[in-house]
């Protein structure tokens, strides 16, 4: 058997490289056994792909008798979602946080669009938007729910970041994510649908500045993985979705300008000392060249969700952009003391930069 492996894989690498023959054994079996791992691995990964391919194009039956719920349509990945759904047969209920973003929204789709305005940190609200939907939708239920509000208040140092602006980013993010997931759970089971929840490739790597926005999207994360367990043999399934940079609303540069100076305002004469003046220009040098990176596609990641919601076989977890599968995949692969030295800020630039540095010897 071996002979006949020594053969081909000499045939082989005659056509391909050199004519092996002349080698002595030793170094024929070594270079067929490389041979050998590699065409192994090419083979089993080319198979992957293509078998990957073909079960991703699968789509769920019946698009026009599936309802989805997405909130935060008024505008970036919600809105681009809502209207792809609709172009795809599918009835939107799109939760919008204001009237104009509704009213603009239905002036520029279909009937099978219907706006609701919610605010997914008030339950009143989140409860209105549950009755309303409840008595629009037949007997197959809600197909799904996507959570995609989301809000980012600050990129400053932690203890620069206010109270009030953790609390609000956490009330959204977290807890307005929660009540409607809560909320609309009944729905979702009866229909064995789908809950798809927009995370972010910070949800796994500590990006500092964004103390409070990361956090609520690690325990985001966290919790749609203790919820994809439970719901795991019941049909219903929970993804997530993992972008890295896209240009919204969100990351406009001069809404991230508003944030880098915002924790500073505030900050008392003893963190200015602290950080120095410089911390902000670093910072801000920092937010000015990822903008200059941040992907211009937006719309692949309302691709993303509708793989997740549509596809046969969704996967559980999607990282959308290049950051999120080169940096951010890298990162979490490295050690986190590494990661320290790529990520972390330099020393304090201020007046206790000395005090700092004795300290620490
Ligand atoms: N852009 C990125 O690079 C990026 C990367 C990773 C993850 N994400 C996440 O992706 C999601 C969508 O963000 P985006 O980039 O598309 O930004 P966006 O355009 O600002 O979209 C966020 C949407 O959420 C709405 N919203 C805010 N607070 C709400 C509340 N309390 N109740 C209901 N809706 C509320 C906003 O309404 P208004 O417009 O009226 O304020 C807006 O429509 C967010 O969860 C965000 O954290 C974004």
């Amino acid at each position: 058997m071996f002979e006949n492996i020594f053969r081909i894989s000499d045939k082989i690498l005659s056509i391909f490289l050199f004519d092996t023959t002349s080698l002595g054994c030793a170094d024929r079996v070594v270079l067929s056994a490389a041979f050998l791992t590699v065409f192994t691995l090419i083979l089993i990964t080319s198979s992957y792909l293509v078998v990957d391919l073909i079960v991703s194009r699968k789509v769920v039956g019946q698009l026009n008798k599936k309802s989805v719920f997405v909130t935060g349509c008024d505008s970036g990945f919600g809105n681009l979602l809502a209207k792809s759904l609709v172009k795809r047969g599918v009835k939107v209920f799109a939760g919008c946080l204001t009237d104009g973003g509704a009213a603009q929204l239905e002036s520029e789709t279909s009937s099978l669009l219907q706006t609701l305005v919610v605010d997914i940190t008030q339950r009143e609200s989140v409860k209105k938007a549950l009755d309303f939907i409840s008595r629009r939708i037949g007997s197959e239920g809600l197909w799904g729910l996507v959570n995609n509000a989301g809000v980012m208040s600050t990129f400053s140092p932690t203890e620069c970041t206010s109270y009030e602006d953790f609390e609000r980013v956490l009330h959204v993010n977290i807890t307005g994510t929660l009540s409607v997931t809560h909320a609309f759970l009944p729905l979702l089971r009866k229909s064995r649908g789908r809950i798809v929840t927009v995370c972010s490739a910070t949800s796994t790597v500590a990006y500092p500045g964004i103390t409070n926005y990361a956090t609520s999207k690690a325990a985001l994360k966290m919790f749609c993985s203790c919820l994809r367990r439970e719901f795991f043999n019941s049909g219903l399934k929970v993804i997530t979705i993992e972008p890295g940079g896209f240009r919204t609303n969100l990351t406009e540069q001069e809404s991230l300008a508003n944030m880098v100076h915002k924790g500073f305002k505030t900050a008392t004469k003893e963190q200015q000392d602290f950080y120095g003046g410089n911390i902000a220009e670093y910072i801000m040098g920092g937010v000015r060249l990822a903008s200059q990176y941040v992907n211009n596609r937006p719309q692949s990641v309302a691709d993303a969700m509708a793989h997740a919601l549509l596809a046969k076989y969704p996967k559980i977890c999607y990282p959308v952009g290049y950051d999120a599968y080169l940096f951010f995949g890298f990162m979490r692969m490295i050690p986190e003391w590494v990661g320290d030295y790529i990520l972390g800020w330099p020393a304090p630039y201020g007046r206790q930069c000395e005090d700092f540095k004795q300290h620490n010897d």
